[in-house]
């Protein structure tokens, strides 16, 4: 069985974003039944998520199956249509282009689905699969195709030989090495890798990982790599983002979000992965079960949405949502109470934020915060430890 290979350096590739997205929602409306069809009610698939995605670099989005991740990717890659929100594209908001206007970005923004069998179409060769988004896009001469197929095949460790061969005739994780050939094709700066390999074998796994960071250092590529596994997100992304029922609750650079999570949903999920249990606990080595399913996202809960599986619910939690607030250098949780696991203090620390009491009621002259739903990192942020404080611009460190 391979290995998986030591993680990803954890320098960010680059500091300039190639992808920005901001403030991102889909709503999907639930229609009554009958002649008239009234939307009655909105599925909040995505609720509000921002993040960047910086070039050449990787950002994990990973959560429980329900919340969200395949529609943030699809959104991007505008196979759906965003219900509000900005998905800026090197500097170019391609949220609200029309069909025309996305041609250009087609090639540049790919996706890897989950399932390598319902993704291919089992009636046309590897050569035709392959070979069909160079021919649309024109990206070699008709005659060149077919050895640009051989090539993409070995680039992806396939026989080059194998280009007339379909896709039954391949194993599940071969079949995942043909899509990843078929979305290299058009040599594009984004792939959304939507759960890569969820459905591969495990022995197979590690070999589909492994090749997806080669061609990441190879090509220069960068990855937005969804998953609800936090083991194979942390080999392969020196960023992760934790989403729930719609919206992000925690986002941090590797090593501060596997040894000092800070939101509790995030605190359960890692408590789960063998390798990283004992850092998520602060060294005692206990499960974190979490209580009941991930409630529908028509109806969320009010204020926080994790509440109605926290431990650590208080009044606030219902009536104010908590906001992504900054509290390190790369580091943003939205939780009332954030902080280790049995160090969290008994003062909700986004009062200022939000302008309100530790009820959660608004305290008057008390505005809140605007430009919190901005993607990235400031300089600045609020200490959770001094609590009072701003840091010190990082420069001056
Ligand atoms: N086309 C759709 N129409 C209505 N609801 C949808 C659609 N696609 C996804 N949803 C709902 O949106 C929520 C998020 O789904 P999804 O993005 O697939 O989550 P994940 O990939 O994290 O498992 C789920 O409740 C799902 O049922
Ligand atoms: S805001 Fe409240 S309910 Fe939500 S995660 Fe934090 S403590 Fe739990
Ligand atoms: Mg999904």
């Amino acid at each position: 069985m391979t290995e998986l290979r030591p993680h990803a350096p954890s320098t960010f590739t680059s500091e300039e974003p190639l992808l920005e997205v901001v403030n991102l929602k889909k709503w999907f409306p639930v229609k009554s039944s009958g002649l008239v069809r009234r939307t009655v009610a909105n599925v909040q698939a995505v609720d509000g998520v921002s993040f960047s995605v910086p070039r050449g670099g990787s950002l994990g989005l990973v959560g429980e199956s329900g919340c969200g991740k395949s529609t943030t990717g699809r959104l991007i890659t505008r196979l759906y249509e965003p219900t509000a929100g900005q998905i800026r594209f090197e500097d170019t908001d391609i949220a609200k282009l029309s069909k025309r206007e996305m041609l250009p970005y087609r090639s540049e923004i790919q996706m890897i689905f989950q399932d390598p069998y319902s993704s291919l179409n089992p009636r046309h060769t590897v050569g035709t699969i392959v070979g069909t988004p160079l021919r649309v896009h024109d990206m070699v001469p008709k005659d060149k195709v077919l050895d640009r197929v051989r090539e993409l095949l070995e680039v992806v460790g396939l026989n080059p030989e194998h280009y007339n061969r379909y896709p039954s005739e391949f194993s599940g994780g071969q079949r995942q090495r043909i899509g990843i050939a078929r979305a290299l094709a058009l040599q594009p700066k984004l792939l959304v890798a939507d759960e890569p390999v969820s459905a591969l074998d495990v022995s197979i796994q590690a070999q589909v990982v492994n090749l997806l960071q080669d061609v990441q250092r190879e090509f220069n590529i960068a990855f937005l790599f969804i998953a609800h596994d936090l083991a194979v997100v942390r080999h392969f992304c020196p960023e992760v983002a934790v989403m729930y029922l719609g919206k992000i609750v925690e986002i941090a650079d590797r090593e501060t979000l596997y040894s000092r999570p800070h939101h509790p949903y995030t605190q359960a999920l890692l408590s789960a992965v063998p390798d990283v249990k004992q850092a998520s606990v602060g060294g005692r080595r206990e499960r974190i079960m979490l209580q009941g399913d991930v409630p529908s996202p028509i109806n969320p809960p009010s204020g926080c949405r994790f509440r109605t599986r926290c431990w650590m619910a208080q009044d606030i939690c219902a009536k104010q949502e908590p906001p992504l607030l900054q509290i390190g250098p790369r580091h943003k949780v939205a939780c009332h109470f954030a902080g280790e696991r049995g160090s969290t203090g008994h003062v909700p620390i986004t009062l200022k934020a939000l302008g309100v009491n530790s009820h959660g009621d608004p305290v008057p002259g008390e505005e809140p915060m605007q430009g919190l739903d901005a993607p990235g990192y400031s300089p600045m942020f609020k200490d959770r430890e001094t609590h009072l404080r701003e840091s010190e611009p990082l420069a001056d460190r």
